[in-house]
């Protein structure tokens, strides 16, 4: 099979790509409006960028309509940003917290989330996340335009608290951490199955 995206409707290499790129894992991301109301929304366009400076970068894309998520949209105007990160025990919370709620609605709310306070950044972290890492915009890059065009947001993490029940010997354990990943359409796999291997010879 070859798929070419001149050929194909948006939507058609959305579901080819979501499915040929896994597991993506998942920035659970919290950001507060500037009316105050602390958002909370899952991102799995997501990776880390480089540890100098230690950084991440995640996409959200435009809303069928053109319009800009609520993330988005509080980003652009604080420059700040908690990423959460999701272990099975939260795969429920977290799908929900990916419903299109109002701007004046607090997915921390309508999810039972706890929303506690971050140390160097204005919004909140999700206290029953056990890896929170506070973030500050470096740059938003725009690709595309319109519908699913993406606002790739690239930000600098200030602070990553650990809960000391997923490290072992002060490391975080990712046995323990138990993160979920995501695949094509509802699917979703567990860390779990792990194996190693070790790297050849470096420079
Ligand atoms: C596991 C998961 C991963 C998602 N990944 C993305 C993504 O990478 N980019 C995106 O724009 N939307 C993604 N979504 C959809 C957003 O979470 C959803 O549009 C959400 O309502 C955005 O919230 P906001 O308007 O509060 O920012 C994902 C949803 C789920 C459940």
């Amino acid at each position: 099979m070859i798929l070419n995206p001149e050929e194909m409707s948006s939507s058609a290499i959305y579901h080819a790509m979501v499915s040929a790129i896994v597991p993506r894992p998942i920035a659970w991301v919290s950001t507060i409006s500037s009316a105050g109301v602390a958002n909370l929304a899952p991102f799995s366009f997501f990776s880390g960028v480089t540890a100098n400076p230690p950084s991440v970068m995640f996409s959200p894309v435009n809303r069928p309509d053109g319009s800009s998520k609520d993330t988005v949209v509080n980003i652009r105007d604080n420059g700040q940003f908690v990423i959460n990160v999701v272990p099975f025990a939260l795969a429920e919370q977290m799908n929900l917290t990916s419903g299109d709620f109002p701007a004046e609605t607090s997915e921390f709310q309508a999810a039972g989330l706890t929303p506690i306070a971050s140390s160097k950044v204005e919004p909140p972290r999700v206290k029953e996340s056990p890896i929170q890492m506070e973030c500050e915009l470096i740059k938003i890059v725009d690709i595309g335009e319109g519908p699913l065009a993406a606002n790739l947001v690239v930000g600098k993490i200030l602070l990553i608290r650990v809960d000391d029940q997923v490290t072992t010997d002060s490391r975080i354990d990712t046995a323990k951490l138990d993160s979920i990943g995501r695949l094509g359409g509802k699917k979703y796999c567990r860390t779990a199955d792990q194996f190693e291997l070790d790297r050849p010879q470096m420079r």
